[in-house]
């Protein structure tokens, strides 16, 4: 396994020059040196959340153009349809295929799971990439915090319902696309739903981002005998609808900074399609690189919320379904 490199290490926790890496401009620094994903997943089923805009989206297109079967989940009939029909055309690759859920709700979370067990008998890579930042506290028709749901509650739902059929289909992989937003979040396991206090956006994500490193963690060494690897990843700061949408201050400012939607997403087909990764599990990523989880103390969740969060969330399930 890669342990994070002295230099990254630094820089991670020196955040400012940290940050830096994360722009256009430490991608283009790194991807010298990398050989090209020169790897054929003909035969092998991705699915991928969040596939109908910025990096799923461009994510798709590559995992496609490597021949996966590739299973595009979208809330959207329209725009997932479309998606599906610009990738085929582009690529070529007509194994593309649309489920809809609205993954901010558990019971659509419940009934994708259902039907991906029913339809795909093999899951090789299973990519949590959708998620939201809003800049409201707003309540889901089940009466979950949105932030929450979509992208902490959701994630581990799907993951939990599919590992089943990832064991079955290892060796396999879990890809969580997390931010560094994460560095500057703990967990708050009594406070999962942002209630407390005056809600901020920010760090509501950056705890639902921070809630899914955990899981990662954990899924990691869960899985370990069973050749299933889970990582997360970041992407760096890129140039997709849902940061001009939810971050337009930061945006407007940032803008000839960010990297493409390609270069952010390099990452997430990397660790779904490369054989170097193939064993390699529980770490986070940034361009091809594992870096240290956590740069801030007392943010990478003490022994007692790891847990507790775990049961929380199952809690919270079960709570929904009724
Ligand atoms: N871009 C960055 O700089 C950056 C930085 C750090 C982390 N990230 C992470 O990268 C991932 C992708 O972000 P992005 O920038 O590409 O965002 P984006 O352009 O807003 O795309 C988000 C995707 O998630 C889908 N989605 C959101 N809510 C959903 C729901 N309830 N049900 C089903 N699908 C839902 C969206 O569907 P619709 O198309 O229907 O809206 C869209 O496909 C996220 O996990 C984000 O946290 C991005």
């Amino acid at each position: 396994m890669k342990t994070p490199g002295l230099i990254n290490t630094v820089m991670d926790r020196l955040i400012l020059p940290g940050a830096f890496g994360f722009t256009r401009l430490g991608y283009e620094l790194r991807q010298w040196a990398w050989p090209s994903l020169d790897v054929s997943l003909q035969g092998k089923t991705v699915v991928i959340t969040g596939a109908t805009s910025g990096l799923g989206r461009s994510a798709a297109f590559s995992l496609a153009g490597l021949g996966a079967r590739l299973v595009l989940v979208g809330r959207d009939r329209e725009k997932t349809e479309n998606t599906r029909d610009e990738i085929s055309k582009t690529t070529g690759n007509d194994q593309v295929i649309v489920q809809l859920a609205d993954l901010s709700l558990m019971a659509e979370v419940h009934e994708l799971a259902e039907r991906l067990l029913r339809d795909e008998p093999q899951i090789d890579v299973l990519i949590n990439n959708a998620a939201v930042l809003p800049a409201r506290r707003t309540l889901t028709t089940e009466g979950l915090e949105l932030t929450f749901a979509t992208d902490l509650l959701s994630p581990y739902l799907l993951t939990v319902l599919l590992i089943p059929r990832l064991r079955k289909s290892a060796p396999a992989r879990i890809v969580n696309v997390l931010s560094g937003g994460m560095y500057f979040s703990g967990i708050d396991v009594g406070n999962l739903q942002n209630e407390k206090g005056r809600f901020d956006g920010s760090r509501a994500y950056a705890r639902a981002k921070r809630g899914l490193m955990i899981l990662t963690e954990q899924w990691a060494d869960e899985l370990r005998e069973s050749r299933v690897t889970v990582n997360a990843m970041h992407p760096g700061w890129a140039d997709t609808p849902g940061v001009e949408g939810s971050l337009p201050g930061f945006y407007k400012v940032t803008r000839s900074f960010l990297r493409t939607a390609e270069q952010g997403s390099d990452t997430i087909v990397w660790l779904a399609a490369a054989p170097e990764v193939s064993d390699t599990s529980g770490q986070f990523w940034l361009d091809r690189e594992p870096h240290v989880t956590t740069v801030l103390p007392c943010t990478g969740g003490t022994p007692a919320e790891r847990r507790d969060l775990r049961k929380t969330l199952e809690g919270y399930v079960e709570e929904t379904m009724g």
